[in-house]
């Protein structure tokens, strides 16, 4: 049995510091090869760690592959959200047991799936090839963790935290695009929602500081940077821990005044915390995107009673023609959960009825997944998952047919686009609409990177076409 330690991570930039310089080291006086492979398996927020993490392998040394066979050390950042996130890594981990044994490569689990402490014994008694186990919180331990289990091969690493105790300034992300950047505003959540695990993996709700923000917006803008989507898991509530309070829409006002050709977007927002004073902001700052991701879960207002949503269908209804009175053109998003323990066939009915009223943009639709600690995890839920399944079936169908609706809508107008890449058909690039919906268009100059304006002439289930307007 490999020795094991459990750290409990207080932040600290000089040790962090010292530890990379250390690794670096350590690896060209041993002639190491020092290549990674990284995968995210989770949300935004998941995703923006990566980029953490990868910052710090690169600044070690690291070089990064796509193949896990060519890696000295394979990293996961995972995710806790529904169980079928989790059986993803704890497969993908069983099939490279056989890579790690050849290669000798070094395993890294990181993020939310391991701050659960079933989890850390399950690996513990099944997949003790696990070398490094950090939770989301404690990131920064990572060269820390890497530097003792260099010099000593046989360690197994547990650095966890409840909360995160500071945000790391200096640490610079290794982004995966060169125009569009996440920015955190906040880590963790207090809400509760009756069937999620995030506020037990995340921890509390810790803000960072407007300054901060505002520094790496400007150097992002600076870097060439077109797009920045701030992330939190409840942004409405951004500000409460400050020692000097201000508002989201504050930050967002702020962040408006910085000089540059940049759009913003943010997610996530709770309904309960969307204020008008952010919906007359997102009205006002041209270079905010008319798009606002607003998570209704469900139609009916027993259930969301029961998820702790503490909104009704009718005060969600009134957010939303708010919003559309001062923001004609907004594109509203949305998260539904199907199959919530006692939900019956009339709830689902009536989640159905508020999809078409509304008339979502997209929807990102969840059969729900029982999650242990949660409150909804000791609830009644007699729906078999089959039933479930067809609900979800209906919806999918439903949700469809308003997307086709939308995409043919555009049909003749003007949109200002991100061009992101090449498409697939040869000539022709793709980019997204402050809507995020997906504009294919032939041009003979390579746009990537750049706004450019196009008027829309035909639609697709997916996507739309487009020309490009001079
Ligand atoms: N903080 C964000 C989203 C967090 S998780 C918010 O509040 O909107 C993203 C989505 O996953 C949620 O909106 C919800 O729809 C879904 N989700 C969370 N827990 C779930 C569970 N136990 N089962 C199924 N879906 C879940
Ligand atoms: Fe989960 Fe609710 Fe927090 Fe979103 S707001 S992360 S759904 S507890
Ligand atoms: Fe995100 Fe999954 Fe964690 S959704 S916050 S990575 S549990």
């Amino acid at each position: 049995m490999p020795n094991q330690f459990l750290t409990k991570y207080e932040f600290d930039a000089d040790r962090k510091n010292y530890y990379i310089q250390k690794v670096s080291q350590y690896l060209k006086d041993h002639h190491k090869k020092a290549v990674a492979f990284v995968r995210s398996f989770g949300c935004q927020q998941n995703e923006s760690d990566t980029e953490k993490l990868s910052g710090m392998l690169e600044a070690m040394g690291f070089t990064f592959t796509q193949d896990p066979k060519e890696a000295s050390l394979i990293l996961f950042n995972t995710c806790a959200v529904r169980e079928n996130a989790e059986l993803r890594v704890f497969g993908i981990l069983g099939s490279l047991k056989k890579i790690k044994e050849e290669n000798r490569a070094i395993f890294v689990l990181c993020g939310c799936m391991v701050q659960q402490e079933s989890v850390r014994e399950k690996l513990q008694s099944s997949y003790s090839y696990v070398d490094l186990i950090i939770g989301p919180s404690a990131l920064s331990s990572f060269p820390e963790l890497l530097s003792e289990k260099m010099e000593n091969e046989s360690a197994r690493i547990i650095s966890v935290s409840e909360n995160i105790s500071r945000f790391d300034e200096d640490l610079k992300p290794r982004r995966n695009s060169d125009h569009s950047a996440w920015v955190t505003v906040m880590y963790g959540c207090n809400n509760f929602c009756s069937y999620c695990i995030v506020p037990y993996v995340r921890g509390r709700e810790v803000s960072r500081e407007p300054d901060d923000i505002l520094n790496e917006v400007r150097t992002l803008i600076r870097e060439g940077y077109k797009e920045i989507t701030l992330l939190g898991q409840n942004v409405n509530s951004y500000g409460k821990t400050l020692s000097s309070p201000i508002s989201f829409a504050e930050l967002l006002r702020r962040i408006c005044t910085l000089d540059g050709d940049f759009r913003i977007r943010f997610m996530t927002s709770h309904p309960k915390d969307c204020t008008r004073d952010l919906l007359e902001m997102m009205a006002s700052q041209p270079k905010i995107c008319k798009q606002l991701h607003l998570p209704v879960q469900s139609g009916s207002n027993e259930i969301l009673d029961r998820m702790n949503r503490k909104y009704t269908v009718e005060s969600y209804l009134q957010l939303i023609d708010h919003a559309k009175a001062l923001m004609p053109d907004i594109a509203i998003p949305s998260d539904i959960i199907v199959g919530f323990p006692g939900e019956s066939y009339e709830d689902f009915q009536k989640t159905l009825s508020l999809v078409r009223t509304v008339g979502y943009e997209r929807l990102f639709t969840f059969i729900y997944s029982k999650r242990s600690g949660t409150k909804a995890a000791q609830m009644d839920d007699p729906v078999g998952a089959k039933t479930k399944g067809d609900w979800l079936n209906e919806l999918l169908l439903e949700q469809e047919k308003i997307t086709s609706k939308k995409h043919d809508e555009m049909v003749g107008k003007c949109y200002n686009i991100l061009v992101e890449s090449k498409s697939k058909e040869i000539g022709h690039y793709t980019g997204k609409t402050e809507g995020y919906v997906v504009v294919d268009f032939p041009s003979d100059k390579d746009l990537t990177g750049k706004f450019a304006t196009v008027r829309i002439t035909g639609a697709e289930k997916a996507f739309v076409h487009g020309q490009l307007v001079e």
